[in-house]
């Protein structure tokens, strides 16, 4: 399995004061050198956190896949293809929100994705949509020959305490063999973190977790590389 770093929340620090640091090129060259197995960056239409100017550096400097997460916008395609990362996810976005909430409605959007799908496709960047699990869901991104699925972990991550997080972990697996089957690479992320990963890192079909507020939170304690090893230990050796 796979580890995806999301390094928006360095930019958000740096956004805070408007200045140089902390230095989101840094971390994700630091993530790499501990292990990471891809960057993940969030573009926001309102660009709250990354700037085109990381995504171009990145895409310069990184050795491995740059994966951009952005909306599905004619807007966001025109920019995103331009800098050619290997991957492009898309999720739904809204202005107000403090991070993505739910998984995209791709049932609902096809015929708008349809176009923006082959879009990316022609400037050779691969396309994951960021679902819910759910089976029209899944079977949509297989039509619109999506490349990828990446399931919102968000619900199971969101469970409170005592909550038996058992039947979201087994639609989590009915879909994820169903997008398998579908010949979709299959990912997963959102909330995750070294308490719940466990029970997601154990689902044999999914190849790459995308993992971003907890390990920049734990990286101001220990450390951006340290911070990545454990995530990656927690990963290869569930605990579940
Ligand atoms: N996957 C997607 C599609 C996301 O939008 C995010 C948050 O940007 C993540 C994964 C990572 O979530 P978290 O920061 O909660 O680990």
């Amino acid at each position: 399995m796979r580890l995806g770093v999301n390094i928006d929340h360095v930019a958000t620090l740096r956004q805070a004061r408007g200045g140089h640091e902390p230095e989101p090129i840094a971390a994700a060259l630091a993530a790499q050198g501990a292990g990471a197995h891809t960057i993940t960056v969030h573009m926001r239409q309102d660009r709250r956190h990354i700037q085109e100017r990381d995504i171009r550096i990145l895409k310069e400097l990184l050795l491995i896949p740059l994966n951009v997460e952005c909306a599905a916008t004619p807007e966001a395609l025109e920019m995103v293809a331009s800098m050619r990362p290997q991957w492009v996810t898309l999720v739904p976005e809204t202005r107000e929100e403090l991070t993505t909430q739910g998984g995209l409605d791709i049932a609902f959007l096809q015929s708008h994705l349809r176009q923006i799908i082959r879009d990316y496709h022609a400037s050779d960047i691969r396309v994951s949509i960021f679902i819910d699990a759910n089976t029209d869901q899944v079977k949509t991104a297989a039509k619109l020959e999506a490349d990828a699925v990446e399931f919102n972990t968000g619900s199971y991550a969101g469970l409170s305490l005592g909550t038996n997080p058992e039947p979201l972990l087994a639609a989590l697996k009915e879909n994820c063999r169903l997008a398998s089957r579908l010949e979709l690479e299959v990912l997963a992320g959102h909330g995750l973190n070294l308490r719940n990963v466990g029970p997601i890192a154990a689902i044999p079909e999914i190849m790459e977790l995308n993992i971003g507020h907890s390990i920049i939170s734990r990286s101001v304690f220990v450390g951006i590389e340290q911070a990545v090893r454990e995530m990656l230990k927690a990963i290869r050796e569930p605990d579940v």
